[in-house]
C-alpha cells in the first residue's frame, strides 16, 4: 500500500524541449505514479519553443522561465515553489545549472554524466550537502526490478565470493557519422567541446561502471582503459575498452561503444562468483538468468511471488506482464484522448486505420462467449457467434466509434 501524501512534490525541469530525447521520459516516468507534478520550467534554448511546449504541459506562463538563473531565483522564494529540479540539457551545461538550484536549496537530478569533470562533480557533492538539497542521478537501470534483486543475490552471498565481472554498453546508434546528417544527438556527443572526448565513457561507460557498482557493491581500485574512434573523421572516441581491478582485486572488463553495428541498446552485465553466476540484458529487463556450477540455468522472472522485497516493491504489474504493459495502457489512452479531444473540439476525428478497440469489439467478445456457451450446451456442435459490424481497428475509427455509442 502506498503511504499517504498530504501534496504532489513540485518539479521543474531544465532541457528537454521539442525533439530532445530524455526529457520527455523523465515527464512520463514523473507521472506514472503521481507522486510529483511539473508546474515549471526552461525547455530549451529558444524562446517560443519553450513557451510552446510549457503551454502543452499545462505550466502556467510565469513559471515558463527566460533560463535557468531566473528560474533558481524565482522558484526559490515561491511559497509552492520547486522540490526538485530536472536538469536534462547536454553535458556541458549540467554544473552550471545544478550549481543554481542547488545554491538556492532546490534539490537536483541531473542527468549522467554528472559534469565534465571530477572537480566540478565534487562541487555539486558538497552544495547539495551544504544547502540540504537531494542531488541524484538518473543511472535508471539500477531501477529496474530484477536488477535490485541480482544486487540483493549478491549481497547475500548467493553467487558466494566475486570472482570475475563483465558489463557492456555497446550500443550500434552511432556506427555511421550521423553528426554529418544533422542528427541532434549525435552532434553534441560528437563535440568534444560538449561531451568531452571521452564522450562515449561519459555517456554509456558511466551507465555500464555504476550497474557494476550497483549490483556487485564493490568500485574500481584501478584501471586500464583503451579508447578509439571506430568512426572515420569523428572527432571523439566512441569506443572503449576497460580492465578493472575492483576492491579486493576482483578483475573486471567493461566495454563501452556507441559504434557497435547492429547492436541495439547492448547493455549487459554478467556476475561471476566461486558458488554461481548471473546475468542481465536490458532489452529481457524482466529476466535475470542464474547458473549453478553445474552449468544449471534458473531464469527469475519479474512479479515471482519468491523474489526479494527490493524486487518486489518495484513491481507494479504482475507476474507475466513485462513493464510494456503499463505503457500498452497509456497508449490505449493516448489514441482515446485524441478521439475524445476531436469530438469536443468539434474537429475531425483520427483518421487511423489502427486504433483502439471500442463497443463493437466489446461486443463481439460478449457473442462470441454466447456462441461457445450455445455451442457446448449442443454437444459441441458449430455455432455462429454472428457479426453485425467490423471491429474497431479494421473500420474507420470514427464510424466504428459513432455506432459503439462511446
Ligand atoms: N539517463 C539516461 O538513460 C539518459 C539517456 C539519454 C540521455 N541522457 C542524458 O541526458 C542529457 C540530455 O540528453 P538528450 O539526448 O536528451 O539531449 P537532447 O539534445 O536531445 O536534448 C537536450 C535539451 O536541452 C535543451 N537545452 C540545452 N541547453 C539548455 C539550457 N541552457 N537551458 C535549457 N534547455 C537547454 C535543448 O534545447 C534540448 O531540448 C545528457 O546529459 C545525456 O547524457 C541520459
Amino acid at each position: 500500500m502506498s503511504e499517504p501524501r498530504t501534496r504532489r512534490l513540485v518539479a521543474g525541469m531544465v532541457g528537454g524541449g521539442a525533439g530532445a530525447d530524455i526529457g520527455k521520459t523523465h515527464r512520463y516516468a514523473m507521472r506514472l505514479d503521481d507522486q510529483f507534478e511539473l508546474t515549471s520550467g526552461v525547455f530549451g534554448r529558444d524562446r517560443q519553443g519553450s513557451l510552446g511546449l510549457a503551454a502543452d504541459l499545462g505550466i502556467a506562463e510565469d513559471r515558463s522561465y527566460r533560463d535557468y538563473a531566473e528560474m533558481a531565483a524565482a522558484e526559490a522564494v515561491r511559497p509552492d515553489g520547486a522540490d526538485v529540479v530536472v536538469v536534462a540539457t547536454p553535458n556541458d551545461s549540467h554544473f552550471d545549472i545544478a550549481r543554481a538550484f542547488l545554491e538556492a536549496g532546490i534539490s537536483v537530478v541531473c542527468e549522467k554524466p554528472l559534469t565534465r569533470d571530477s572537480d566540478t562533480a565534487a562541487e555539486l557533492v558538497r552544495l547539495a550537502a551544504e544547502n540540504n538539497a537531494i542531488l541524484a542521478v538518473p543511472h535508471c537501470y539500477s531501477a529496474y526490478a530484477m536488477v535490485r534483486h541480482a544486487a540483493r543475490m549478491v549481497r547475500d552471498g548467493d553467487l558466494g565470493r566475486v570472482t570475475f565481472v563483465d558489463v557492456e554498453h555497446a550500443s550500434g546508434w552511432a556506427a555511421t557519422p550521423l553528426e554529418e546528417h544533422g542528427h541532434k544527438q549525435a552532434r553534441w556527443r560528437t563535440n568534444p567541446d560538449i561531451a568531452g572526448f571521452p564522450s562515449v565513457v561519459g555517456d554509456l561507460g558511466t551507465h555500464a561502471y555504476h550497474l557494476l557498482r550497483y549490483i556487485t557493491g564493490l568500485d574500481a581500485d584501478r584501471v586500464s582503459g583503451r579508447l578509439n574512434t571506430l568512426v572515420p573523421g569523428r572527432r571523439v572516441f566512441d569506443h572503449a575498452t576497460v580492465e578493472l581491478e575492483l576492491t579486493g582485486g576482483v578483475p573486471a572488463r567493461l566495454w563501452a561503444s556507441m559504434a557497435a553495428a547492429g547492436h541495439n541498446h547492448g547493455l549487459r552485465i554478467r556476475v561471476f562468483g566461486d558458488k554461481g553466476s548471473l546475468e542481465w540484458q536490458h532489452e529481457d529487463p524482466h529476466h535475470l538468468t542464474i547458473q549453478d556450477l553445474d552449468g544449471a540455468t534458473t531464469v527469475l522472472t519479474h512479479g515471482l511471488s519468491t523474489l526479494s522485497e527490493d524486487a518486489t516493491r518495484l513491481t507494479r504489474v504482475g507476474l507475466g506482464h513485462p513493464e510494456g504493459f503499463l505503457e500498452a495502457f497509456a497508449n490505449f489512452y493516448r489514441d482515446l484522448a485524441d478521439i475524445l479531444r476531436a469530438r469536443r473540439d468539434g474537429t475531425p476525428l483520427p483518421s487511423r486505420e489502427l486504433t483502439i478497440p471500442t463497443g463493437i469489439d466489446g461486443l463481439l467478445g460478449v457473442r462470441f462467449v454466447e456462441a461457445v456457451a450455445a455451442s457446448h450446451h449442443r454437444d459441441a456442435a458449430w455455432v455462429s457467434p454472428g457479426s453485425t459490424a467490423q471491429p474497431g481497428s479494421t473500420a474507420q475509427p470514427g464510424a466504428s466509434i459513432q455506432k459503439a455509442g462511446i
